[in-house]
């Protein structure tokens, strides 16, 4: 879907810098830099949909939504670029790790820290759900640990996941842990801010224990999933703090009259019960875990990893360059070739000699040579 211009892969005038970082059910991801050689992402309509008009509009929806929120923790967009196979938002590049990846490694996070990204995340969605942007997506997945600590969050391409992930078979559980079954029912006048909260009470949950409250198997379809989530909840029951606890499992209840109703009520919930110094201490400490799991020797891994990927695109480019050396002598043989047999055969037609003598005189030559 990048379009192969002048030896380079581009979007309009943003230049890719090697292979697509992720790849979804609607976009892929790829990491771009423009003239000045400032880095961007570069979120592309797959190829299949960019005559789908419905999803293409559902897909720049994106950037309208984002362009609403002026929230430090929500990314930046920059421009739309549409031209002939190209359909891409142009965002900030955040610098960082999916918090999949934070949970996956290092999780069960310690309570200051786990209430910590969630009061960020709280300090986003305030703004959103005023502008009454409800993100619908909330997954770690779809949230970003930068390199500096930073809690920022990705991915508003909402109404479409709703619909797209519950008609895919397969794709579909990843994506419903995190769903309110308000969301599953699709009764769209539920679909508010309490979907919202539920997702963030499953992702509090999940930093507190590593694990998801409500366990799916690979056989449930998404009935079993909905029947489950209406199920009585299971206690986190490890933690110190009972009021966090309280707290996490009113987030996740089925009932979204039950749950707390704004993230500003959440906000004020959780800091009721913990104590601002020790989040920030927390939160420093588990910094120094992160980047010693993830940037080892941080700086020089930096540099280093964005060498790579430029010289892969340069080798990507000398491969292009070599092929395009390649196809030149081959073009240049044919050519002659083909003048060199008009040559011949408008000799034979305007009677300057015969083929037959043509044919016996290469004959004799290639005979000769041997
Ligand atoms: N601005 C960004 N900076 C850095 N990485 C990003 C950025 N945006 C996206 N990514 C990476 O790409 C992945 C996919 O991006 P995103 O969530 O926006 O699309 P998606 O989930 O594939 O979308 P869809 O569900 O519509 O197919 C993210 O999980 C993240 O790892
Ligand atoms: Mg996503």
């Amino acid at each position: 879907m990048a379009k192969i211009l002048s030896k380079e892969l581009k979007f309009g005038p943003y230049k890719v810098l090697g292979k697509a970082i992720a790849t979804g059910g609607m976009a892929q991801v790829y990491k771009v830099e423009n003239v000045d050689g400032e880095v961007f992402v570069a979120k592309t309509l797959l190829p299949q949909y960019l005559s789908d008009r419905r999803k293409k509009s559902r897909f720049l929806a994106e950037f309208d939504y984002l362009q609403k929120i002026n929230s430090e923790i929500v990314v930046k967009p920059k421009e739309i670029i549409q031209e002939k196979g190209v359909c891409c938002l142009i965002l900030e590049y955040i610098d960082g790790i999916e918090l999949t990846k934070v949970i996956k490694k290092l999780a069960p996070l310690d309570t200051e820290s786990s209430v910590h990204i969630i009061l960020e995340l709280c300090k986003a969605l305030d703004e959103c759900h005023e502008k009454g942007i409800f993100h619908r997506d909330l997954k770690p997945e779809n949230i970003l640990i930068s390199k500096d600590g930073k809690v920022r969050l990705i991915d508003l391409g909402v109404v479409r996941h709703v619909e797209t992930k519950r008609t895919l078979p397969g794709t579909v559980l990843g994506t419903l842990d995190y769903m309110a079954p308000e969301q599953i029912e699709g009764e769209r006048k539920d679909v508010k801010n309490t979907v919202d909260l539920y997702a963030l009470g499953i992702i509090l949950y999940e930093l507190f224990t590593k694990k998801l409250p409500i366990k799916f198997t690979s056989k449930d379809g998404i009935i079993d999933v909905y029947k489950k989530k209406k199920e009585k909840l299971p206690k986190i029951g490890k933690l110190e703090n009972i009021d966090l606890e309280k707290i996490c499992l009113e987030l996740i209840q089925a009932d979204p009259t039950e749950r707390i109703q704004s993230v500003f009520d959440l906000e004020e919930r959780l800091l009721k019960v913990t104590n601002k110094t020790k989040i920030k201490k927390g939160y420093k400490l588990f910094l120094e875990k992160y980047s010693e799991t993830f940037y080892k020797a941080s700086p020089l891994t930096k540099s280093k990893t964005i060498q790579t990927k430029k010289v892969e695109v340069v080798i990507q480019k000398e491969i292009l360059v070599e092929n395009q050396e390649e196809n030149k002598t081959l073009f240049v043989v044919i050519g002659f070739l083909f003048l060199l047999s008009i040559f011949i055969i408008g000799g034979h037609f305007l009677k300057w000699w015969s083929l037959v003598d043509v044919f016996i005189y290469l004959k004799a030559l290639v005979m000769n040579i041997k």
